[in-house]
């Protein structure tokens, strides 16, 4: 290798310009753009009168919006998905009455997808990773209102909007971070 070109790698290096690589551990892209179109055409849109509730309960967007890592991004959309997963394993995934009649036949095709993605990120899990408790307190909170009856369709219907912001926006922002 010659002098410039070490020179100019040394230089995008320490530009950032090389952290935008495709990282090891590879999550298919069009798996999660499945998983995205699955959750969003499941059933109605958010229910106003749940609004009230988002003073309860908030997702930490900043772990996903602001992270500019493949790696660490990724990562927090496994540990969404995971935590997704969790409360549907934990609880009875809505039967299909009221504000959350979800189609049966997508709600099926969507966690196995979510159970796939998870599953592909494990690469991902690594020890030492940051650790969000922004986001066991939000699952936490999440499944309270969704194992009290009077709040249980507004619980599944803030779990499926906030699961739904995080693959868009891993999607838009983190595009090339999948295998396309
Ligand atoms: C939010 O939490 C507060 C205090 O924990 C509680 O009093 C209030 O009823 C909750 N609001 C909703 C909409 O659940
Ligand atoms: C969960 O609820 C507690 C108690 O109401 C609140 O202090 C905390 O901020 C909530 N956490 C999230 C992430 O919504
Ligand atoms: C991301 O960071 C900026 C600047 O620190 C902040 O204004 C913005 O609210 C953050 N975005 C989210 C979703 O938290």
């Amino acid at each position: 290798m010659n002098v410039a070109v070490a020179l100019l790698l040394i230089v995008l290096y320490c530009s950032g310009a090389m952290t935008a690589v495709v990282p090891a551990c590879e999550i298919p892209g069009d798996v999660v753009e499945e998983t995205h179109i699955l959750l969003r055409d499941l059933g109605a849109p958010f229910p106003a009168r749940c609004l009230p509730y988002n003073a309860n309960v908030t997702f930490p967007r900043a772990a996903l919006a602001n992270e500019t890592q493949c790696r660490r991004a990724l990562r927090n959309l496994r540990r969404t998905l995971q935590g997704s997963e969790k409360v549907f394993e934990d609880n009875e995934a809505p039967q299909g009455d009221g504000e959350v009649a979800w189609n049966p036949r997508k709600l099926e095709d969507f966690q196995n997808l979510q159970n796939r993605v998870v599953q592909e990120a494990e690469c991902l899990s690594s020890a030492g990773a940051r650790s969000y408790p922004e986001f066991s307190s939000y699952f936490g909170n999440v499944s309270a209102l969704v194992q009290q009856q009077e709040s249980t369709a507004c619980g599944w219907s803030m779990l499926r909007r906030d699961v739904l912001w995080v693959l868009k926006n891993s999607l838009q922002k983190h595009h090339s971070c999948f295998r396309w």
